[in-house]
């Protein structure tokens, strides 16, 4: 077997290692032979030099086996699950799982914080004063069992080897490998058996892949090591050029979720690219059904039933009556308003998406360090959308926060000029990108 030294400079040559030596290797890590400085020289050969589709899938193998899931319970429902790379104004998850539960599958997301400029589910759902998302396996069952969903966050038995990695990519600039990636991802995800998979890969300004190209090869990837493994797995690529819907922040993006649930009208793309996810979750989890997903989809948000399972599952994990009756009053935005308003007449050409995640940042809503608190009041709201013509001195956006603030303090997001953009579809479906 390869020392750390001789694994090291084979992947510094290109070469690519087998399934015996990256076990080896990545289990030696764990046990304390294979030092932190050894393990950043690796990853960082890694990112020059990529990890082939057989080590991507070893080191998935190896992320999977380095926790303790046990299999889940299904209750007799299809098992679904979904993933989002992560951006700005990003809540479908929120959606999802309240009605994915009611069509009738078991959706046992484990959910993240924030990374980087992109917003977490998780600190999205703590502006619910008392609501729990840390579990015991029993308790975490027993939520599953009566919902069928339940916002769950990941404990620290799954996929430690990750939990590891990650740790140190984080601060030795070795993020950015669609192999790492890859199997940091599934390594996650696949630790829970599940039937279904679906993936939504961003791409843009406010997205990890900047470029449709880098995204769609990330992509590809997730969908050969997912396949792989058994699991029916759909990806969609969608549009992270401009923030997801309306809001952008904590409580008001839960806020922005319950109006989609109770079947008000939300912002078209939001409301789009969470309906696609939510059909490519009934696919997977009903490959035998070829019904209209959409209409029965529609039909459980206008209903209420979709508002009544999320009020249910809250309510499950420790919100009050009292909160829960006044939802409302709770998530909505703290009173200081800054408008930023147009300079000049002209079509909104582009939005720095990356830049509004940092400003969110900056207002509290996400942390610079790990230790920070996050300010769950803190908002962004969007009066505009790319390619829409504006007047000089209209409002573009609204900044809401809990300390007055001067437009000084406000970067430089939208450009504006004479001619459209170019806008086109937002939403991609790998599968049948492939087939163009
Ligand atoms: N999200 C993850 O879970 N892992 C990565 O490596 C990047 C994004």
């Amino acid at each position: 077997m390869k020392t750390a030294v001789e694994m090291i400079e084979a992947k510094k040559r290109g070469q690519t290692a087998s399934r015996e030596e990256l076990r080896a290797f990545f289990g030696g890590y764990m046990e304390g032979k294979v030092a932190d400085y050894q393990m950043s020289a690796y990853l960082m050969a890694v990112c020059l030099n990529g990890l082939e589709p057989s080590e991507t899938l070893a080191l998935t193998e190896c992320i999977i086996e380095s926790g303790t899931s046990r299999p889940r319970e299904n209750f007799g429902r299809p098992v679904i699950d979904k993933h989002s790379t992560g951006g700005v104004g990003d809540k479908p998850t929120i959606v999802l799982l309240p009605l994915l539960a009611c069509m009738g599958a078991l959706v046992p997301t484990l959910a993240g914080r924030g990374l980087g400029h992109t917003g977490g589910t998780v600190d999205k759902l703590e502006a619910i004063p008392g609501l729990r998302q840390m579990f015991s396996w029993e308790e975490g069952q027993r939520l599953l069992k009566e919902n069928g969903a339940a916002f769950m966050t990941q404990s620290d038995e799954v996929a430690r080897l990750d939990k590891r990695l990650y740790a140190l990519r984080d601060v030795t600039g070795t993020v950015d490998s669609i192999g790492l990636i890859t199997s940091s991802i599934l390594g996650k995800k696949l630790s829970e058996s599940l039937d279904g998979l679906v993936l939504d890969v961003k791409y843009g300004s406010g997205a990890f892949m900047r470029t449709f190209e880098e995204a769609e090869k990330l992509a590809r990837s997730l969908h050969k090591v997912s396949t792989s493994f058994g699991v029916r797995t759909e990806v969609l690529l969608t549009d992270m050029n401009e923030p997801l819907g309306e809001w952008a922040g904590n409580g008001v993006e839960v806020m922005e979720a319950m109006r989609m649930l109770r079947g008000e009208k939300t912002e078209e793309r939001f409301y789009n690219v969470t309906m696609s996810l939510a059909e490519s979750m009934c696919r997977l989890a009903f490959p035998n059904d070829r019904k209209d997903f959409r209409k029965e989809l529609e039909q459980k948000l206008k209903s209420g039933e979709a508002y009544e399972r999320f009020l249910k599952m809250i309510s499950g994990q420790g919100a009050s009556a009292e909160t829960v009756s006044k939802l409302d009053e709770i998530l909505a935005p703290p009173e200081h308003c800054l408008v930023v308003k147009a300079p000049e007449s002209g079509y909104l050409r582009e939005i720095d998406t990356f830049a509004l995640g940092k400003l969110l940042i900056t207002l509290g809503a996400g942390r610079k360090v790990l230790t920070d608190k996050i300010d769950h009041k803190p908002g962004l709201r969007f009066k505009l959308r790319r390619g829409e013509y504006v007047d000089k001195g209209e409002a573009i956006m609204e900044v809401y926060s809990s300390r007055a603030l001067d437009i000084s303090e406000i970067p430089e997001i939208f450009s504006i000029g004479l001619e459209p953009p170019e806008t086109g579809e937002y939403i991609h479906h790998l599968n049948k990108q492939a087939e163009k």
